[in-house]
């Protein structure tokens, strides 16, 4: 849930013991207890804004349970002592989405925009002759949802999620009057409508008044207020905000609404969804500059925020053979505005010990309002960057943040600056543990040398095991699993799954309770088992983001079969290396990471102890019939004619293949275009199957 745990002391008033107390004094106090408990169920479940902490309701109920058992006339039908489990689970049901809901490249300059716009013809291989079309409209900052329709009825809403699985908020969805219940006969019997949950800049401001007013949450903007009301376990809540609904792409559909985007947006429309305006449909990328240009211009004027422009080809054929590239689409961009700039204090210089180690400076600032979100603290890159930007603390400096970005310091204003102001000295030793920090050769930044001992280190790295994308264990914040670090009860990520037995323990501690001990476990339970590659994930293997540990679950499949591949890469002229680089994306730096990583005598003791605890599921291939080129490794080289390189290996991929990027004793096929080089000689050198374009297409087709 949004709203964080509180942690408010348990009222400390002495209560006299149950055996002291008269009938009448009894009652009383009865009568009090359940309305204190109603108020707080209310506070907690309804308004996500609870008063008390876990602990302190939980002794409430106690104290209520005791004069009940003393008193058992007291014992009233309607007691909150009726209903068991107390508080039940503050979580949304999970939906896995059929389709994957995708993010979207950036685009941040007007080169990037020609860049897409020309790899887009590349990929498709059109003549300068050829026209193509391309839709631009705003990219709207709110919460993407996806609203499921069967035979016209709106029955699912999910968020997006981690993209593969979002929450079930069906009931939240219904209450936005924007949103069409039903749909029209003529729509497909089952349409998944996807777009954007949003709130209006002025319903934003009323909003906020109106929170004001009753003494709730102020909303730091329009997106936060969007996706606090969204989230709400009662829908009666959600019931009485202003959110409203744009569509803007299809998931699931059971037949085709339209060949073009824009006849989507259209279809859309008429079956009463709100689209984004304003839209046009250009064919080049001077034209979708110059829509950004008046977008950016009309900004202030338009109702709702927005964070830059949607680029999309039009043509659903070619969105089709453009296909994706890891998590986003190739047939679109999101053409950011400019970051958004505002001067503030810099109080103080702090380091940052990262998982691996590394040393970051980052600027605590007097918060301040960049754009709709209150900032506190900015990043300084790395020494050389401060040192060169020559920032220090008490500074007046310049920060900007663009979109979802880290906020960055830009530049210090030294004409404020005090005479007494001395330039920030970079430690040379490690803030936490004290190790030494040393800057290797081609490095930017300073690591910490202290490793396993270095509880910064450890802690980041418990962090980012269970942070969204990899465990996503809810209830294990950050201060949790340092205060769980310095009581030596997580040191290694398999103790997560160990601490049941502090759980007598944990309970009596202050700002927890029985219930929130349970729900902790339960969110760890059902993290037991987990999929291959939020687990590769999951490890923080330096340059091994969520894409990259999807492609080596794709490889590997099973954990064992990984295992025994990494030991069998310490031979890096080897086959198996050698298969390792293979993988798309994956280059000797990158390879060379991994592969340290299950050297490292810990890591696999780690891994190890987390077999003994998890249930590590096998990648599991997305049901793409068998094709003869299933499971095959292959290379395209030279010039094709049917289409180009980069469609020929997206469409390999497709049918199943895997694409290799240097010719090996593992390579199935390489295909060569004209004038293939130096891969075609070492193809025939070793042996490996040639093949023509055309004997290709014969094959696959
Ligand atoms: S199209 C395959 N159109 O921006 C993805 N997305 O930063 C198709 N967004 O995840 C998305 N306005 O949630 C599209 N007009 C628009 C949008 C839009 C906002 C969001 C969307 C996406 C995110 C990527």
């Amino acid at each position: 849930m949004a709203t964080e745990r509180q942690v408010n002391k348990p009222e400390k008033t002495k209560l006299p013991p149950v055996a002291a107390l008269s009938a009448l004094e009894a009652a009383a106090e009865v009568a009090e207890l359940h309305r204190q408990i109603r108020r707080h169920d209310i506070l907690y479940h309804q308004k996500d804004a609870p008063e008390i902490s876990d602990a302190a309701y939980d002794a409430l109920r106690r104290r209520l349970e005791e004069i009940e058992q003393a008193f058992p006339a007291l014992a009233a039908k309607d007691s909150p002592t009726q209903n068991v489990g107390a508080r039940p689970a503050r979580e949304f049901a999970k939906v896995r989405h059929t389709v994957p809901m995708l993010s979207l490249a950036n685009s941040f300059s007007d080169e990037d925009v020609t860049d897409f716009v020309a790899r887009v013809r590349k990929f498709l291989l059109l003549p300068e002759t050829a026209k193509l079309e391309l839709l631009a409209e705003p990219k709207i900052d709110g919460l993407s949802c996806s609203l499921r329709y069967e035979k016209g009825i709106l029955v699912k809403a999910a968020t997006r999620g981690d993209g593969e699985e979002g929450e079930d908020v069906t009931l939240n969805i219904k209450t936005i009057s924007s949103i069409p219940q039903k749909i029209p006969k003529d729509a497909p019997e089952i349409l998944e409508v996807r777009g954007e949950v949003y709130i209006t800049r002025r319903d934003f401001e009323k909003l906020n008044k109106t929170q004001e007013a009753v003494g709730e949450k102020i909303f730091a903007n329009p997106r936060n207020a969007a996706a606090g009301s969204l989230r709400q376990l009662d829908p009666r809540i959600t019931a009485q905000r202003p959110l409203r609904f744009f569509g803007y792409a299809l998931g699931e559909v059971s037949k085709d609404i339209s060949s073009s985007q824009d006849g989507i947006r259209q279809k859309l429309a008429k079956w009463g969804f709100e689209v984004p305006e304003p839209a046009a449909v250009v064919d080049s990328a001077e034209k979708l500059l110059k829509f950004h240009a008046k977008i950016y211009e009309e900004r202030p004027t338009i109702a709702y925020d927005l964070d830059g422009v949607v680029y999309k080809v039009d043509s659903l054929d070619y969105q089709k053979r453009l296909g994706f590239i890891s998590r986003s689409p190739r047939w679109a961009t999101a053409h950011k505005f400019p970051a958004e700039q505002a001067e503030t204090i810099l109080h103080k210089i702090v380091i940052q010990v990262g998982r691996t180690g590394t040393l970051t400076p980052v600027a605590e600032l007097e918060p301040i309002n960049v754009g709709g979100v209150i900032v506190s603290r900015a990043t300084l890159h790395n020494e050389d960057e401060m040192t060169r930007k020559d920032i220090r603390a008490g500074d007046y400096v310049i920060i900007q943040r663009a979109g979802d970005v880290i906020p960055q310091v830009v530049r210090s204003l030294p004409e404020k600056r005090k005479k007494s102001s001395k330039p920030f000295v970079f430690p040379d030793h490690c803030p936490d543990c004290g190790s030494r920090a040393v800057r290797e050769e081609g490095e930017v930044a300073k690591r910490c040398t202290g490793g396993l001992v270095c509880p910064a280190q450890a802690v980041e790295r418990l962090r980012h095991f269970v942070s969204r994308l990899a465990f996503d264990i809810e209830g294990l914040g950050d201060k949790i699993i340092r205060e769980f670090w310095d009581e030596k009860w997580l040191k290694t990520p398999g103790d997560i799954f160990r601490l049941a037995k502090y759980a007598d323990i944990l309970k009596e501690r202050e700002g927890w309770g029985e219930q929130s001990v349970i729900n902790l476990l339960e969110a760890i339970e059902e993290r037991r088992t987990i999929s291959l590659e939020r687990f590769i994930y999951a490890l923080g293997i330096r340059q091994v983001g969520q894409a990259t540990a999807k492609k080596l679950a794709q490889r590997y499949e099973n954990l064992e079969n990984l295992l025994s591949q990494m030991k069998e890469c310490k031979d890096r002229e080897g086959e198996a290396f050698q298969a390792l680089m293979d993988i798309e994306d994956i280059g000797p730096a990158v390879a060379e990471d991994v592969v340290n990583f299950f050297a490292e005598p810990h890591n696999q003791r780690v891994i190890k102890d987390l077999q003994s605890e998890l249930t590590i599921k096998n990648y599991e291939r997305p049901k793409t019939a068998q094709s003869p080129v299933t499971g095959k490794t292959v290379i395209f080289t030279g010039t094709l004619s049917k289409m180009g390189r980069e469609e020929a290996k997206a469409q390999a991929e497709s049918l199943g293949a895997k694409i290799g990027s240097s010719v090996s004793k593992n390579t199935d096929y390489v295909i060569a275009g004209e004038d293939a080089g130096s891969k075609l000689k070492k193809a025939r050198e070793l042996g490996v199957r040639i093949l023509s374009e055309d004997e290709w297409l014969g094959i696959i087709q």
